[in-house]
């Protein structure tokens, strides 16, 4: 059976003070309100692992993951963090891919298979983030766009490999814009990335991949978006911001 993950995307926000403020918040929420089996995780500026990592520690409902780690295994790439530090540090799981760090960091599907493939040898979880802009939502060909992002970064990895990995489905168009995608358009893209990845590695593999929706999910609509059979939880920005709207997500999934 795949897993339910429900992860949240900080991005820069917070202070140390807030941070810490929000994640115990969270804890507390969880440990009270939350009965189901959901992994939950928590993905802060990577400043602040190590001071969150003791609010998690022994806590197998809730995880720690970073929002992006460098190819490289170390060396001169100033101001970077390497995987194995993360590793280092107790952290479980690493965002990649994510649509900002391609836009604004000019991230390729070639140097994401890097990442992907440091993370994995430092036995990190990747979430492999994919998804297509407006403009090519509305061209005809948007479900290929994606498929190919997975194709590029991923299927390289061999199927053991490719078992650990976890997916956010994010169109571009929906992060950060209120507008989210409907549940039916969530399904379509899900099921095709699984279909997609059946035909490489096989209906097993493709069975239990968890893969997630991001954009604009939120506490009002998570419960509608994960009800879809494909939708095996979320990648959630802004509503991970606030410790009630985040674990009203939690609950949803
Ligand atoms: P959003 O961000 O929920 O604020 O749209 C999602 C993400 O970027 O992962």
């Amino acid at each position: 059976m795949r897993k339910k993950i429900v992860a949240g995307n900080w991005k820069m926000n917070k202070t140390l003070e807030e941070a810490v403020a929000l994640t115990s918040e969270v804890v507390n929420m969880i440990k009270d309100e939350v009965t189901s089996d959901v992994q939950v995780v928590l993905c802060p500026p990577s400043l602040y692992l190590t001071t969150l990592r003791q609010y998690v520690q022994g806590n197998s409902r809730i995880a720690l993951g970073a929002q992006n780690c460098h190819e490289k295994a170390s060396g001169a790439y100033t101001g970077e963090i390497a995987a194995s530090m993360l590793k280092s540090i107790d952290v479980q799981y690493v965002i990649l891919g994510h649509s900002e760090r391609r836009q604004y960091f000019g991230e390729t599907n070639a140097q994401l298979a890097e990442k992907v493939n440091i993370s994995l040898e430092n036995g990190l979880t990747p979430i492999f983030c994919c998804g297509e802009s407006l403009e090519q939502r509305q061209s005809s060909d948007f479900i290929g766009f994606v498929k190919n992002q997975i194709t590029e970064s991923l299927f390289h990895l061999t199927p053991e490999a490719f078992g650990k990995i976890v997916i956010a489905y994010e169109p571009i168009w929906a992060i950060g814009t209120g507008l989210t995608a409907t549940a039916d358009q969530a399904q379509e893209m899900h099921a095709a990335l699984r279909q997609h990845i059946g035909e490489k590695y096989g209906e097993e593999i493709a069975d239990n991949t968890s893969i997630l929706y991001g954009g604009s999910a939120n506490a009002q609509n998570a419960a509608e978006l994960f009800a879809n059979p494909d939708v095996d939880g979320g990648l959630i920005g802004g509503a991970s911001l606030k410790s009630r709207d985040f674990t009203t997500v939690v609950k949803a999934a």
